[in-house]
This record gives C-alpha cells, structure tokens and sequence, in this order.
C-alpha cells in the first residue's frame, strides 16, 4: 500500500520533478488517497503536497512554476493508515529541523510512545501519521551524519517500513531502508531511481536491486551501497527486470482493467507455456524440480491467500481433490496466521499473491515455514517478499498488473494451480490417459478464452444496462463454480459499488433467499457442467420469488437459456477451461457494469492494489 518514488542524479531529458510525478503515476495504483513530492539542494527543501490523486499534485507543481534546478527528490502516493487524508497527513513529512523528509510505507507500532518522547523534547507535530514521527526521530538523531541517524532511529522503531530519506545538508545521497515493505533500487550510469515497486523504475532501467528487510541503502547517482543495521556491508544480486514499458500502458483501451481482461489468453499462455507435456500427460514446473520426493510424502495441502488470490485457491481445492486424492484446505491467510494453525513437515503449504507483499499472507507464509511445512510460492511480481520467504514455488508470468481490481492474475493462478493438480494427479493416481486429458485442457484455456472475449465482448454491453440500478446482486455457482461466483461478486462489488454476494446455490434455502424482492437480479452459473440440474432448480426457486435471472450457460443450451432473462454464453470446453472463460464473461459484465455507472474503474474507492498492512 501506498507508493514511494526517489531519485537522484541527472537525466537531461528530465527534471527531478518529472522523473517522480510520472513515477508515481505509475505507483498511484498503490494508494491515491493524497500526494506530495519533497525536492531538494543543499539550500532548500521544497515540498508539494496535495489531497486526492498525483494529477492534482502535478498541477500544483506546475502551477508553482519553481525553476530552481535539484538533483534529488522523493515522492508518495498514500493509502491512508494512520489520520484522514488530508494535505497535512501526506508525505513527504519533516523534522523539525525541515534539513529532513521522508517518505515511508508502513505502520510504525510504537509511535505513540515515540512521539510521547518526543514532545517531551520540544518536537511539534502538525500531522496525526506514525509517518512523521519517523521523521522527527531521525532528526531527533541527526548530528550531521544522515546514514547514522536513520539506523539511530530505526533502531528504536517496532513495526514496518519501506523509507526513503532525503536531506538537504547531505544532498549528494540518498537512504533507503526496508522492513517489511519492499523497496527496489534501479541503477544506470548517471542516476538512481528508488521505489516501492518496478512499475515506478522500468522505463528507466532494467537493472535493479530489492533489499531486503534489515537492509539500508546509501544511494548516489549509479551507484548503491547496502548494509547492515550494524553498518555492515552486505551484497545483493543486481537482478535483470523482464517487463517492458509497455506492459504497464493502456495501449489504446480505456481502462487498465480492460486491458488486462483482453490480455488473458496471451497472459494465460506465458504462464503454462513450456510447462506441460501433452506426450507424458504431465507438468514440468522447473520451480519445484528436485521436490518429488517431499510432493510425494504430503498427506495434506493448505492453500493460503486473500481475496481474488484465496477464490484462485479454492478454485484449486476442487482440482487437487479430484485429480490426486489429496485433502486440501483454502484458509484466508490471516485467519491461517491468528488461529495456531495445526500444520507440520507432512503439509504442503502453497501461498498464492499476485503482489507478493500481501502483509497476511507473507505472516502467514513465515507461520508454515516455521511450523515445518513445505512451503511454496506462487507470485505474480518477480523478486517480491513472498516469493523469496517462501524460497521456492512457480511464477505466473502474467506481466504486470496494474488495475486494482485483479483479473488476468486470477485466471493465470488456475492455470497455474491446475498445472500443479496434473502433476500432484500424475504421481499419485492419474493414468496417463487421463493426465493427457488435463494437460489437453489446460492448452485448451486461452484459445477459449479469446472465444469468449470475441464473441461476447459487445453482448455483454448490450445487457449490462438492465443491471445499472441493481442494489443488490447475488452470484450462484455450484462446485468448480462455487469460487466464481464468489469471485464475480467481488468483481462487481470493488469496481460498481453495487452490494454483491456469492453463494453456493445450494446454501440460498438456508436464509439467503429471505432477501430476494421482485427484479432482484440473480446471476446463474448454469454452465453445463456437473451441478448444473440442481442449478436449474435453484433458479427455479429464485424465478418463483420474482428475480431477474442472468444465465451464464453453454453456447447453445436452449433448456437454460429458457429459464433467464438474460444470457452469456460460454464456448463449450472441458470444464477446466470452462472455469476461466465464465470468469472472464463476469469481469467483463462487472466492467460494463461499473463503467455504465461512471466509477472510477481501475482505482476504486478506499481500495489499493497491495495491502501491505494487516
Ligand atoms: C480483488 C483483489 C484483491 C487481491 C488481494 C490479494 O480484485 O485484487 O482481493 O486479490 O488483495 O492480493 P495479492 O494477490 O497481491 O496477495
């Protein structure tokens, strides 16, 4: 949550100003709640900051005109934690002094007692953020060496952060430090670019270095130096980014969110591709190469992740089941993480985050691992905080994701996860005629899905409309369904704001049919795959008390098309496929939805894409 851009060093092409607003544009996706940019020279610290989105902290930058030429600066876009988001609570914050300013992401437990401690020394505070109290300790600390101020500072603080601090008497550096919020430091030859992630660096350069936590950076212009909290020199690999810039442009759709529901065949591809072996009916996952023997001692999996991630999960719960006979458990990482979960060294343990710096899930992950489980990993950001506690897993290969509302991660986690079904499948009770099967149906998904966004795209907005004014909305879906319909309601939710629910259809008799009224609109997964009798009867019931159906059915299954008021029709396809491209009809029908309703798709309201606070 919330973004973080420093820079120092000299590009002609750009200003300092630039380099940072057009940085967190890219980040804004993180947290847009306010903004604030702090440049500096060894004279003065300017800083801007502004209430609401970095477009309005780029006018008022503008609008100031300030010619004066820095080399250094650091900027934030913020998910409010701590205070409302007002002009006061944006970062960059100050010391006393105002020689210092930082920027930080995270939550600084003891704040109060700090703070308590520090007006007892004469500091002043005009914000409510734990943010600032970071900065008036390291000014606190600051006798005129920046690096041991910090390390002074950070010494005392419980918590988090991913910080960056500036200081106009050492204006020739900048320091970076990480604690449980990431931080990534590109480097070229005349410049250093600092970040909470590599959207913010990659039209910059390729090369960057991730700290991690207990590290502190001293950066200059191309060159980074890491070490200890006991100033100890440590080294880290610099590591070579495979996105382009592209990936993280609209590339002519209106939305981010569009973009990346038309990107899932070629998204899905990347993912499986080379990863499954239609002769042998099996997966190759070079990440868990050399594991066979520990995959083959598991007696059971526990599949951790939050929202769309843990729907991703529970879609694989139904897989893993069927295809290797092995009991698998879906748990909201947090509730995994709070509970003493019962797990040990016969667990298989897999976390699924497209971030991979979901704060519960990465607890949750260190949770298993201490507890003897076999861990693994399953990321969509390369080098991420999860990907690296879990220590080894599979990647998606998805390209980057820049939309809040996450689409082509979803379906690339099934794909992925359906992979790992075949292979547990294969070594325990698949034959190879079934196995070739799966690996079949696997292929199959992103030809189907480019069926579907080809053929449905513009039907879709052609009944949108009738949901517009909806108050509520219900989801039903029936095994492999189950988690979609979950899964589409949270879609419809985030993005239209419209009150939405999943439910197993089955469980609508046992108190959820109490809320039906006349035209409540029911979204019907009555694809013709097992369950889809009792779904007929289910949406029976719902017609009885007046409901307006929408039917996601087969291509051409007149018997379910007769009982909606509306349809999408899904190209018939192995019913592994099928999960994915009903998926994908609802986050396009949440997308029409939401853009019929003028909402701000791809930031939704008091949403950001990582949640890196529990
Ligand atoms: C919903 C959404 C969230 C994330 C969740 C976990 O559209 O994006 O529910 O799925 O915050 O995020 P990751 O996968 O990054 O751990």
């Amino acid at each position: 949550m919330c973004g973080i851009v420093g820079y120092i060093g000299s590009l002609d092409s750009q200003s300092p100003a630039e380099i940072l607003i057009q940085g967190l544009k890219r980040l804004e996706y993180r947290g847009y709640d306010s903004a604030g940019i702090a440049l500096l020279n060894k004279d003065e610290i300017y800083t801007c900051r502004e209430i609401g989105k970095v477009k309005g902290l780029e006018d008022k930058w503008l609008a100031a005109e300030n010619t004066v030429n820095y080399q250094v600066g650091i900027a934030h876009t913020r998910w409010a934690t701590h205070g409302k988001p007002t002009e006061e609570n944006a970062h960059p914050h100050r010391d006393s002094s105002g020689k210092i300013a930082i920027v930080h992401n995270g939550i600084i437990e003891n704040y109060q007692s700090l703070k308590k401690h520090l007006v007892n020394a004469g500091h002043e505070f005009y914000s409510e953020t734990d943010s600032e109290v970071l900065a008036k300790l390291i000014g606190y600390h600051y006798k005129g060496d920046l690096l041991q101020a910090v390390t002074d500072a950070l010494n005392q603080v419980h918590g988090t952060y991913g910080l960056v601090v500036a200081c106009k008497d050492e204006p020739n550096k900048l320091i970076a430090a990480r604690k449980g919020s990431p931080i990534v430091i590109g480097m070229s030859d005349k410049s250093s670019i600092i970040a909470s992630d590599v959207s913010a660096i990659v039209s910059h350069t390729k090369h960057v270095i991730y700290l991690d936590d207990d590290d502190l950076a001293v950066i200059t212009p191309g060159n980074v130096d890491i070490l200890d909290l006991n100033h100890r020199q440590v080294s880290r690999e610099v590591q070579e980014l495979d996105w382009d810039t592209d990936s993280t442009q609209k590339d002519g759709y209106e939305h981010f969110m569009l973009k990346e529901i038309f990107e899932q065949p070629e998204a899905i591809n990347n993912s499986i591709r080379g990863r499954y072996n239609l002769s042998i009916g099996n997966a190759i996952l070079s990440g868990l190469s050399g594991v066979d023997k520990e995959l083959a001692s598991i007696s059971q999996i526990i599949i951790l992740g939050c929202g769309t991630s843990m729907h991703a999960g529970m879609v694989a719960e139904y897989a893993i089941e069927e295809l290797a006979g092995i009991p698998v458990k879906v748990m909201q990482a947090a509730d995994f993480r709070y509970r003493n979960p019962i797990v040990g060294p016969n667990d298989l343990v897999i976390a699924i985050s497209q971030s991979g710096e979901t704060a519960d899930t990465l607890a949750a992950v260190k949770e298993a691992k201490q507890k003897g489980a076999f861990v693994i990993g399953l990321c969509n950001v390369v080098g991420s905080s999860i990907a690296r506690e879990a220590g080894r897993g599979v990647y998606l290969h998805a390209g980057p994701e820049i939309s809040v509302a996450s689409t082509k991660a979803f379906t690339c986690q099934v794909s992925v996860l359906l992979l790992l079904a075949l292979k547990l499948g294969r070594s325990r009770r698949l034959s190879l005629a079934q196995g070739v099967e799966v690996a079949q149906a696997i292929k199959s998904i992103p030809a189907i899905n480019q069926l579907l966004l080809d053929k449905q795209f513009n039907h879709i907005a052609t009944i949108a409309p009738a949901y517009t004014q909806a108050h509520s909305m219900f989801f039903l879906g029936r095994g492999y369904l189950y988690p979609v319909a979950l899964e589409g309601a949270l879609k419809l939710k985030e993005i239209s704001y419209i009150h939405a629910e999943g439910y197993h259809a089955a469980e609508l008799k046992h108190g959820p049919i109490a809320l039906l009224e006349e035209g409540t609109p029911i979204v019907a997964l009555l694809n013709d795959i097992e369950g889809k009798d009792k779904m007929l009867g289910n949406v029976e019931e719902c017609k009885a008390r007046g409901a307006r159906i929408l039917g996601i059915i087969t291509e051409g299954d007149t018997q379910a098309a007769e009982i909606c008021d509306d349809v999408i029709e899904i190209p018939s396809s192995h019913k592994l496929s099928t999960v994915l491209s009903t998926t994908i009809a609802l986050q396009l029908f949440s997308y029409q939805v939401a853009k019929l309703k003028g909402c701000e798709i791809d930031q939704p309201r008091n949403l950001a894409k990582s949640v890196t606070v529990e």
